[in-house]
């Protein structure tokens, strides 16, 4: 079974929609996959997603209320194959942790390297529509690089 992390700052607002998006296709596609979320930092630890992402998953049929944040933790090296960052930053602090390969969300299909915003400070719902849309078409195109083959 292929295993998928993906990664962001809180694992509140960014990582749990990859999170819940990547489960939903695994469950329309039937695929065998193993899908976690997790944050650089424990800030938040222990919390649900935030509203705004809660709202904008709900808003496409995407349940995420029970999702808690978590820190990264040293058995994350060893227990996923692929991990993916939605930034920059968090790609940085994930190969300084250990992770010796690490993806962006933005690396895949048309988004062209581009990093998934933090949308911690977005002022409205707007901001997490876009993000949404990022991270959907990020994880539509992970998946059928996976599906494909791809040496991923
Ligand atoms: P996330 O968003 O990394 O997409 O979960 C953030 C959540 C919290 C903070 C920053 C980003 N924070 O600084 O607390």
């Amino acid at each position: 079974m292929r295993s998928i992390l993906f990664v962001c700052l809180g694992n509140i607002c960014r990582s749990p929609l990859a999170d819940g998006i990547t489960n939903k296709i695994a469950r329309e596609k039937n695929l065998d996959l193993y899908i976690d979320s997790a944050g650089t930092s424990s800030f938040h630890k222990g919390e649900p997603p935030c509203e705004n992402s809660q709202k904008v998953a709900k808003k496409y049929g995407i349940n995420i209320y029970g999702l808690k944040s978590r820190p990264i933790v040293p058995k994350d090296l060893e227990e996923f194959e692929i991990v993916v960052a939605m930034d920059e930053q968090n790609k940085r602090d994930l190969l300084h942790y250990g992770f010796k390969k690490v993806y962006k969300l933005g690396d895949f299909g048309g988004l062209r390297g581009k990093d998934v915003p933090d949308p911690y400070y977005f002022i409205g719902f707007k901001g997490f529509e876009i993000v949404f849309d990022m991270i959907q078409k990020g994880v539509n195109a992970l998946i059928n690089d996976i599906q494909d083959g791809k040496n991923i």
